[in-house]
Formats: C-alpha cells, sequence, structure tokens
C-alpha cells in the first residue's frame, strides 16, 4: 500500500507550498489517476511517491509517505527505487545513453538483474510498449513521441512494483496513447503491479483508473472511485477538468428525465443506457 498521511510540501525557495495536508491511499494492485490544472501540484505528488521528493528536491515536508512500509524519507532513494519505477513528465531529463537499447540495458545492469534474464526483459519491455524496431535506433533521430515509449520501455523492464507515470502519453496520438494504457492495465492485472499515473486525457483515466485523485492548488479536491468522482461533473468543471462527453450526456438524461441515472464512464455503458431509455 502507498499512503500519504497529512503531507505538505514547499519547494526551497517555494513562497506557497506545492502540496497542502495530502490524505491519500492506494491499494497495492491499485490504479490511481491523478488529474488538475497546470500548478496543481501533481508532479509533486508523483515525485513524493518516488521519493525524489525531498531526496532531490529539497524544501519544507511535513507528514509522511509510504510506499510498502518504507518511509520515504528514511529510505535511501536506491532502496526506493527498487519499488519505484517513474516515467517524468519531461522524459529527456531521465534519459541518458545515445542508444535505445541502451537506455533499456543501463538499468537492468544498475539493478543486478541476472545477464540470462536481460534478453527477455528487453523483449518484453520494448514489445509491450510496441517499439521493438527502435531497439537499434539512436535517441537523438527519434521524435518525442518515442523518446516516451522509450522512457516507458526502461521503466516497465525494471518490473517495479509500483509504477508512477507523470504525463506519460503527452506526446502521443490518441492510438499510442490507448495502447499504453492497456499496457498499465495489464501490468497491474497479471503482476498486480500498483499504477500511479497523472494524465489530462479524462476519457483514459475514466476507463482504465480504478479511483481519480483531481488536485487543485496543492490540495486534493476530490478523491475516491472513479465513478464516485466523477459525480461532481460540475464543480470538477469549475476546477477546470472536463468529464467525459459520456458522462455529460448520462447526466444530462438525468436532469431531463428527472430522475437519477447511473453516471456512464465509457461509450458502452452510454449505449446500453441509451437502449434501455428507449426501449
Ligand atoms: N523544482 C521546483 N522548485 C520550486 N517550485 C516548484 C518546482 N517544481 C514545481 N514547483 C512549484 O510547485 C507547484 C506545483 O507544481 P507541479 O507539481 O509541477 O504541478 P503540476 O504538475 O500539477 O503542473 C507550482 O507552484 C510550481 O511552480
Ligand atoms: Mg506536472
Amino acid at each position: 500500500m502507498i499512503s500519504f498521511e497529512s503531507l505538505s510540501f514547499t519547494y526551497q525557495g517555494g513562497n506557497v507550498p506545492a502540496l497542502k495536508d495530502i490524505c491519500l491511499t492506494v491499494p497495492d494492485g491499485g490504479f490511481l489517476g491523478v488529474i488538475g490544472p497546470a500548478g496543481a501540484g501533481k508532479t509533486t505528488l508523483a515525485r513524493a511517491v518516488s521519493g525524489i521528493v525531498p531526496h532531490a528536491y529539497r524544501g519544507d515536508f511535513y507528514g509522511s509517505v509510504k510506499v510498502h512500509d518504507m518511509d520515504t524519507v528514511d529510505t535511501p532513494l536506491t532502496d526506493l527505487s527498487r519499488c519505484v519505477g517513474m516515467v517524468f513528465q519531461d522524459v529527456d531529463s531521465q534519459i541518458i545513453s545515445t542508444m535505445v537499447e541502451d537506455e533499456l540495458l543501463y538499468g537492468l545492469e544498475n539493478f543486478g538483474v541476472p545477464h540470462a534474464e536481460i534478453p527477455e526483459r528487453l523483449d518484453f519491455a520494448l514489445d509491450r510498449v510496441g517499439i521493438p524496431e527502435l531497439r537499434e535506433r539512436a535517441i537523438s533521430s527519434l521524435s518525442g513521441g518515442q523518446r516516451q515509449k522509450v522512457a516507458i520501455a526502461s521503466v516497465i523492464a525494471l518490473r517495479p512494483r509500483v509504477l508512477v507515470l507523470d504525463e506519460p502519453t503527452g506526446e502521443l496520438d490518441p492510438v499510442s496513447s490507448r495502447q499504453i494504457f492497456s499496457l498499465l492495465k495489464s501490468l497491474q492485472r497479471d503482476f498486480g503491479t500498483t499504477v500511479i499515473v497523472v494524465e489530462q486525457k479524462i476519457m483514459l483515466l475514466c476507463e482504465f483508473a480504478d479511483s481519480l485523485a483531481v488536485m487543485k492548488d496543492g490540495a486534493l479536491a476530490y478523491q475516491g472511485q472513479t465513478r464516485e468522482v466523477l459525480t461532481h461533473a460540475e464543480e470538477l468543471l469549475d476546477l477546470g477538468v472536463n468529464c467525459p462527453r459520456v458522462t455529460r450526456l448520462s447526466r444530462h438524461l438525468s436532469d431531463r428525465l428527472g430522475k437519477p441515472l447511473p453516471v456512464c464512464v465509457n461509450l458502452e455503458e452510454a449505449e446500453k443506457q441509451a437502449r434501455e431509455l428507449m426501449a
């Protein structure tokens, strides 16, 4: 389990807290989506799970974060990084090699993965992210989206128990974005990986995340099961978070018909609801 207990954090030199009194738990094998406007503290929250806040980004840190019983303040980053794999919002700050394969190998060798296991890990990561053909390429020749996929592949090759991804689809088209979310879901399902993903694409979050945390001004504005959070459609809109169209449609119908209807979070549910209403 990952738990935030009244975490507040102000970056050194910052005059306002980037995180304010965050209380949040993510169960083992859970899939949490984090959303909110720019500057809300999403990246800082992600950094706090991986421990780089406060180990690499110093500041005033109050409260605690525990990842599988490790207190992130007391646990060295090298130990935390074996458990938590993180894909940074700015992937270029994370990539250190010049060739794609070397980038994946670097992490595997650093973690002391037995040599016999390495080829399988490489194939798995490159295949699952859908970039086997990039293996021999120079990183400098890749597009932003391709570099994003390399960063994701090098983290999943390490098979961390917890995956934290900060806007991993920012440079990706809708097809690749969905592919990455399907991959995250399969890691959750097949290996019990805990997934925490900061994402602006609300439709993807609603479809794949079990729970949502909506941030605003460093605080948690809403958190809970995805469906439950979406019942606050109007309030979310005030925070600059748009609900998926299917969710707005079911709420609109509910208002029109003057009776409560379950919130739809994907197209299949909306279609089913529409059919039932017309029947
Ligand atoms: N390295 C840093 N040093 C100082 N302040 C920072 C740093 N990174 C982020 N902040 C500040 O922390 C707040 C939250 O930022 P961030 O976590 O990046 O939000 P988001 O990811 O939601 O856009 C902002 O006010 C931002 O200016
Ligand atoms: Mg951010």
